[in-house]
């Protein structure tokens, strides 16, 4: 994050011409096990990773040149201003951009009362973009400790993680459900979070081991979730509690599913499968990881992984790949689990690893994938880091 930092603070420079005053940073998130159990009441076990968005601001001059009333935004990324309305109505456009979510946050801001005055800010991540690590999520939530940050005014770290989750759903259009803002908000360092979704409760599970480690690869397949396919589990999953008369799929046992099969279409009935199998499985991990049963975690990913492909229908052909390969290299060459993370369709795995043998696990996982795909992965190893803070 250093490196991303300095580069922040020149672009500042460079493109106004003095210091930032304040500058902040949220990051990404990888989520260990518990998919697509946050919008039905369930568990997740998300932990930040040593990736994020770094946004550095200052009060707008007159010399600035911008209309009153307005924050001009500099994305590194696009090499592209927008001038972003800072009060009055502000309503969502045809095409999500990715001002959308800033835009998005700033009006979530405004319902709580905090409103900030004009204000330049250079905008800078190394989350990769739709690579299921919730760079949107990092987005929102630093643009929320920015405004936190302008205006003096703090929200409860829950309070700010459901604007930024509102303004993903008005703004961006994605129906998404809580993990994301909450991980990218609270997160904390050398901790994976258990949080329960029903009532937003958080425990803390320490991973410090030196000899594990978190291994991400990015299949460079992208997802877009805010396609069909999202809100289409999720209202599966909606049906399938509905029919049974529960309220969430959380109420629901596999005994009293396998009782109301018959009440289910084959496909409500598989998503439902994997989702109370994978509230089960999330809790199994997050003791496994208490107790520093890594092996047993493990499993607990890969199951979760085959669930995903074949109950809830999330993963595709590349990701399977990456995570057969893991399976292939096994306990023996140092790979306890892996699992395709977030929302699906494409992004990353999440794998489990004996720093040891991290050198030859990313060589054999990069040269099976480009033999079996063309494609050249993007991988890195990431310890849990802190949630969303003021770096000055
Ligand atoms: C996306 C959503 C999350 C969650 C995951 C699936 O990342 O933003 O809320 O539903 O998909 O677990």
């Amino acid at each position: 994050m250093e490196q991303l930092l300095q580069e922040t603070l020149r672009v500042f420079e460079t493109q106004f011409g003095r210091e930032a005053r304040w500058v902040v940073t949220a990051p990404g998130r990888v989520n260990v096990i518990g998919e697509h159990t946050d919008y039905n009441d369930g568990f997740v076990f998300p932990m930040a990773i040593e990736r994020g968005v770094i946004i550095a601001a200052a009060p707008a001059k007159a010399s600035d040149d911008i209309p009153a009333g307005q924050a001009r935004i500099y994305s590194v990324a696009k090499k592209k201003f927008v001038n972003v309305p800072l009060s009055g109505e502000i309503l969502p456009g045809e095409q999500v951009q990715w001002f959308d979510y800033v835009r998005g946050v700033i009006a979530g801001c405004l319902e709580e009362g905090v409103q900030a005055d004009a204000f330049v800010a250079v905008i800078h991540s190394n989350v990769p973009l739709g690579g299921g690590l919730s760079s949107s999520a990092a987005l929102e939530v630093a643009t929320a400790t920015l405004l936190e940050e302008i205006t003096g005014k703090t929200f409860n770290p829950v309070q700010k993680a459901l604007l930024c989750q509102k303004a993903e759903h008005v703004f961006a259009k994605m129906p998404c459900g809580i993990m994301d803002q909450f991980i990218s908000a609270m997160g904390e360092k050398d901790n994976i979070m258990l949080l329960d979704c029903q009532d937003c409760t958080t425990q803390m599970v320490p991973f410090v081991s030196e000899a594990m480690g978190i291994l991400i690869t990015n299949s460079k397949v992208k997802h877009a979730l805010s396609g069909s396919e999202y809100p289409e589990r999720r209202s599966s999953c909606h049906d399938a509690a509905k029919i049974l008369g529960v309220a969430s799929l959380r109420e629901l046992t596999m005994e009293q599913l396998e009782a109301g099969r018959d009440r289910l279409t084959d496909r409500q009935y598989r998503r439902a499968k994997h989702v109370v199998g994978e509230i089960s499985r999330t809790l199994e991990a997050a003791q496994a990881f208490r107790d520093s049963n890594y092996a047993e975690a493990g499993k607990r990913m890969y199951a979760s992984h085959d669930s995903l492909r074949d109950d809830f229908e999330v993963s595709c052909p590349e990701i399977d790949i990456l995570v057969e390969i893991a399976r292939g290299i096994g306990p023996d060459g140092g790979v306890l689990g892996s699992r395709i993370t977030g929302g699906g369709f494409g992004g990353c795995t999440v794998t489990l690893i004996e720093m040891a043998r991290r050198d030859s696990i990313m060589q054999t996982l990069r040269d099976e994938y480009v033999a079996k795909t063309g494609i050249e992965p993007e991988m890195f190893v990431t310890r849990p880091a802190q949630g969303a803070h003021i770096i000055s």
